[in-house]
């Protein structure tokens, strides 16, 4: 099978990386930092090595300031809610996922909170004076997306930081789509919050992610509860315990480790540069299929490794059906839970067809993608 749906979830994953959750289930499997037994200190520290490993792929001073969540849904939500307050207002963008619209509309539902969402080009980019203009005197957060995992655009976030820091407002970035693909430096953008989820260009498991917080930025935990660290009395403030609450998954995050790992081996730029080409690759071929409609930035231009379609006179659906009965490949329909990058893209009523790559990718799935499409068109005709 040809799969193409790693803006998704990354599969197959690394060996190191079942190699390590397999060893993890076998050697180190106790509750970490819930006892003082060797095995139970053997868990603690597999979190604090993949903790360690996360902080230098973003250059983090301080590993205690990153909270393993569930995946980047959960980071986000935690930010979000846990810094707005009632009546705030929020700057965003058109182009987010609903992982951070969602939590934004249930604000707005619930607790008064209003909030901006500024519009894109119909090549994923925002007009940063935009953003500027739509910053008012009770904004409290500034929340965007890295990459658009529907138009690939990569947004300028050291700039959109700047911006936010002039007028002295936090920024929250959602890196679902580039943490892993495309470098980030905490300590270079100042970026104040950081999501990011384990399953897509980590390779690590389903259910791992984590937020970064600034050290004196409050954020509320969004749960309390056991910690491990400290039984007496209420919540610990201390990090990253305060925001962890709850036996965490420690075999997914041992996987996590060796993903990052990997990751830090073979170099985050050379990753992104294989992905470029990669992607660069697929759009070339499409391109010479005049039916088919290609979103977003031109190629050559930097993006993520994913590229949504349409191919004229035919459902993404059925496309995304054919690609998978006829020809083995796995690619995902529809609008991948960000509406508002559809509209857009003028496709908010039929969505699209997406194919995601990654660096384990070959150059043969690439060519084999473009042969099914250049097959199914004459097929059309
Ligand atoms: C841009 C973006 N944000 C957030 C998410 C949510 O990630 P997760 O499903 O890991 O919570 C995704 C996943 O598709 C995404 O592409």
């Amino acid at each position: 099978m040809i799969y193409l749906d790693n803006a998704a979830t990354s599969f197959p994953k690394l060996p190191e990386v079942i190699k390590a959750v397999n060893k993890c289930l076998n050697e180190e499997g106790a509750n970490p930092g819930r006892g003082g037994y060797n095995l139970a200190v053997k868990a603690a520290r597999v979190i604090f090595n993949t903790r360690e490993q996360v902080a230098r792929l973003f250059n983090i001073d301080d590993s205690a300031n990153i909270a393993f969540t569930l995946n980047a849904t959960d980071a986000l939500n935690m930010a979000i809610k846990g810094l707005v307050k009632p009546g705030d207002h929020v700057v965003t963008t058109i182009l987010e996922h609903n992982a951070v619209l969602r939590p934004l509309q249930w604000l707005e539902m619930n607790l008064q909170v209003a909030f901006t969402k500024v519009a894109a080009s119909p090549e994923g980019y925002i007009d940063l004076k935009e953003l500027e203009a739509a910053i008012r005197p009770d904004t409290v957060l500034i929340v965007a997306n890295h990459a658009s995992n529907v138009i690939g655009s990569i947004l300028p976030i050291a700039d959109i930081a700047d911006i936010a820091h002039r007028r002295h407002i936090p920024i929250l970035v959602d890196a679902a789509q580039t943490a892993g693909g495309v470098p980030i430096d905490i300590q270079a953008t100042g970026i104040d919050m950081l999501a990011f989820t384990g399953h897509k260009a980590l390779f690590g498991l389903q259910g791992t992610g984590g937020l970064y917080i600034r050290e004196d930025l409050e954020v509320m935990e969004s749960r309390q509860g056991g910690t491990g660290s400290d039984s007496s009395g209420p919540q610990p403030m201390v990090r990253p315990d305060r925001y962890e609450s709850g036996t965490p998954n420690t075999p997914g995050l041992a996987g996590l480790g060796a993903g990052v790992e990997f990751i830090l081996k073979e170099g985050v730029e050379n990753i992104f540069a294989r992905e470029q080409a990669l992607i660069e690759r697929l759009m070339a071929g499409f391109k010479g299929i005049p039916e088919l409609t290609m979103y977003g930035p031109a190629v050559g231009a930097k993006r993520v490794p994913l590229v949504s379609v349409n191919l004229a006179g035919v459902s993404p659906h059925m496309l995304a059906h054919t690609l998978d009965k006829a020809f083995d490949i796995g690619v995902r329909a529809g609008l991948h839970c960000a509406p508002g990058a559809h509209q857009t893209i003028g496709t908010a009523n039929t969505g699209t067809v997406r194919f995601g790559l990654n660096y384990l990718t070959t150059e043969d799935e690439v060519d084999a993608a473009i042969a099914a499409l250049s097959d199914i068109t004459k097929r059309h005709e």
